[in-house]
């Protein structure tokens, strides 16, 4: 069983569903507030947990009670919490989401006490566990430094690093250019080339780009269309899975999840892309973030179901 570091936020997520997004100083009615754990560490930790590996979580969460019950949540699905500081004063994070009635999401995000994600704290886990790591993966929503210092000491220990450039954040290319695999979505690619992709064209563009700047491959998820892969021998675009689609929040931490499963499995980047593609379509089928992760039968059945049929 791959054993995977997940370097990321842990967050509570006060999600509600919204005709649409109001304007300013509008007042309109919303409907079905959910509160439950979430953040993009903590997301992904669970997808690689519910993809059959061992997670180990590295983040920081306040001494309160949304820490708690992202503990608790995470706890009950096998995450090893062992790299996760509590801070004294800084409150677990948070953030509003407001799903809309296509299923997209909205999102603000309070980071509190994953901002003081240190990088001492990050160095010292991966190096306590780095001969039994098969894979780090690291989001943006923590400190710029803590991102750093990750993708180094993994690199530098031989792990595969991949790094989820989610949300988007005009990080340094010192920051996220020495890993394995690099994979934004369009508008956190766009972001970091500073320009707007408008179309595959431009999504190629960047994503070269990006590979140019260092990772050994990129890999550009492109939401309902699947996900784009660029390495120095390879440019394909694997399909994603035709599903309804009820809440795309957590679709990319089940895709990065899955993903640093597969690759620590040792799958081919095709093949890992396919089933990161059919965690993150069936994700966005399901009401909710942490919770819509799929289970690895899940992901199996999807890929036996689709195979028989084409
Ligand atoms: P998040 O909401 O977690 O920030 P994201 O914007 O980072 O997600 P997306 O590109 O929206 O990531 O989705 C990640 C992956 O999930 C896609 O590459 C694709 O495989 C799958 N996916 C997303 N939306 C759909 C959809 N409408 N239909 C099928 N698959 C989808
Ligand atoms: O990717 C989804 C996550 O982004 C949510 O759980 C929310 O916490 C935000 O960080």
């Amino acid at each position: 069983m791959p054993k995977i570091a997940v370097i990321g936020s842990i967050i509570t997520d006060l999600a509600v569903q919204t005709t649409r997004v109001p304007n300013v100083g509008e007042n309109i009615q919303a409907k079905n507030l959910r509160i439950g754990p979430g953040g993009k560490g903590a997301n992904a930790a669970v997808a690689v947990a519910r993809a059959g590996a061992e997670a180990v979580s590295i983040g920081c969460i306040g001494d309160d009670e949304f820490g708690r019950m992202e503990m608790a949540y995470l706890d009950q699905e096998g995450v090893d919490l062992s790299g996760v500081t509590i801070h004294p004063e800084a409150a677990t994070g948070a953030a509003i989401i407001l799903i809309d009635a296509q299923g997209e999401n909205t999102i603000l995000v309070a980071n509190g006490a994953n901002d003081h994600l240190s990088s001492e704290a990050v160095v010292k886990k991966i190096e306590a566990q780095h001969d039994t790591l098969d894979g780090i993966l690291i989001n943006f929503e923590i400190p710029e430094a803590a991102v750093a210092a990750g993708a180094r000491i993994g690199m530098d220990l031989g792990i595969p690093v991949l790094i989820d450039a989610g949300p988007p954040r005009k990080y340094a290319p010192e920051t996220w250019a020495h890993c394995t695999i690099l994979t934004p979505n369009a508008l956190e690619a766009a972001t970091l080339v500073g320009y707007p992709i408008e179309d595959e064209i431009k999504a190629e563009q960047a994503a070269r780009e990006l590979l140019a700047a260092g990772p050994q491959a990129v890999v550009l998820k492109l939401g309902g269309r699947g996900a784009m892969i660029i390495t120095a021998e390879l440019t394909a675009i694997i399909p994603s899975f035709p599903v309804e689609v009820v809440d795309t929040t957590g679709a990319g931490d089940a895709f990065s999840g899955t993903l640093s499963v597969a690759i620590g499995k040792g799958l081919s980047l095709e093949d890992a892309v396919g089933r990161a593609n059919a965690a993150g379509a069936l994700t966005v089928t399901r009401l909710g973030t942490m919770s819509a992760m799929p289970t690895r039968q899940e992901v199996d059945a999807l890929l036996k179901q689709h195979e028989k049929a084409s």
